[in-house]
């Protein structure tokens, strides 16, 4: 087991407190309907957003992919930024499986779309063109929070122009921690939120779709045809329900982390972004990238090092672990200086 791993907040594993809570759960067949446990956690994240229902899913792609599904038919379009999980990093699997066009914008460098940009990407009641029918958001968007104020507007557009709107919020405790505002005033107005559990929340695997009854309803049936319908996995829901009940509030600590971490790199004379959450971006010389992540890997470190990297602290990494990634760096930088090459 690696000291500390920085590549990603789903690396997480499950504490034994979790994992007692998973032994215990009651549990029945969910393509039935019997499965108290994912009842549970539906219902409890569902009352947390303000919305109507909830849908477990194995994976926040899969959520993703539903509720894209349930929102467009074939052959509709959906406004998205080209940063944006659902659009780039999930293989296409809107366009490959939904028969959804993707329309994507440029993110601004906030994270956000530019609504004028927005607008001007809505089509025209014409045969030439594809209906669009859903602008979908993510909050947070490498690492950065999107606020109330812009979400609204970005809502109010939607709802002027009779779009659709879904919320990847992948990360959404995230941003709610650090905009310190509740999930359900930061997300009101979206007709679907994904919600995921296994990453800075802890749990080994799920996410919850949250949403109208009739999109959550539309989403059971498209899971089911994706093979996301699955039986006794109130084992896994009671993690989520753990997680929602123990791990929102200390995401302060990974954004702390994370700052802290920023901080020690920008000592150490590397280019830092500015930190909202808990995710740091960090630039380095692209032939000490290799060298470098080697020589952590050598200390127990696992990150992915390149000239803008990205290091992700999660509930698995404290002050200490990152102490030693900077004392490890900065002993790279010693060796590198003395070896003259780097
Ligand atoms: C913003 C965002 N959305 C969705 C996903 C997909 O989640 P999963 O890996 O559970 O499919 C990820 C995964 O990293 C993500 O970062």
């Amino acid at each position: 087991m690696p000291a500390v791993d920085l590549r990603s907040d789903t690396v997480t594993r499950p504490t034994p407190a979790m994992r007692e809570a998973m032994a215990k759960a009651e549990v029945g067949d969910d393509v039935f309907g019997d499965d108290p446990t994912v009842k549970e956690l539906e219902a409890r994240a569902a009352a947390l957003f303000g919305l109507e229902a909830g849908l477990f899913f194995p994976t926040g792609t899969q959520s993703n992919l539903a509720a894209l599904m349930a929102h467009c038919g074939r052959g509709e379009e959906v406004i998205v930024g080209q940063d944006a999980h659902t659009y780039r990093y999930e293989g296409g699997g809107a366009a490959v499986l939904g028969s959804i066009q993707p329309q994507p914008l440029a993110n601004l460098p906030d994270g956000t779309l530019d609504l004028a940009m927005v607008e001007a990407a809505i089509k025209p009641d014409d045969p030439h063109f594809a209906v669009t029918r859903l602008l979908a958001l993510e909050n947070t968007i490498g690492g950065k929070a999107i606020g109330r104020d812009y979400l609204a507007k970005a809502l109010t557009l939607a709802w002027k122009r009779g779009l659709s709107t879904h919320l990847d919020g992948a990360r959404i405790f995230n941003a709610a921690v650090k905009l310190d505002i509740p999930v359900n005033q930061l997300c009101a107005g979206f007709d679907t939120v994904s919600v995921c559990l296994s990453k800075g929340l802890g749990a080994p695997a799920g996410t919850v779709l949250v949403g109208h009854q009739g999109l959550v309803d539309k989403a059971r049936r498209i899971r089911k045809m994706l093979g996301g319908g699955m039986r006794q996995v109130g084992i896994l829901a009671a993690a989520g329900l753990y997680a929602l009940e123990h791990n929102v509030t200390r995401l302060a600590e990974d954004h702390a982390n994370a700052r802290r971490l920023a901080d020690g790199l920008s000592a150490l004379g590397f280019a830092v972004e500015p930190v909202q959450t808990n995710m740091v971006f960090a630039s380095f010389p692209k032939e000490a990238c290799a060298p470098l992540q080697e020589h952590l890997r050598s200390r127990e470190i696992l990150a992915f090092i390149t000239p803008r990297a990205r290091l992700v602290t999660h509930l698995d990494v404290d002050a200490a672990g990152v102490d030693a990634v900077l004392a490890a760096v900065s002993e790279f930088r010693g060796l590198s200086r003395a070896g003259g090459s780097r």
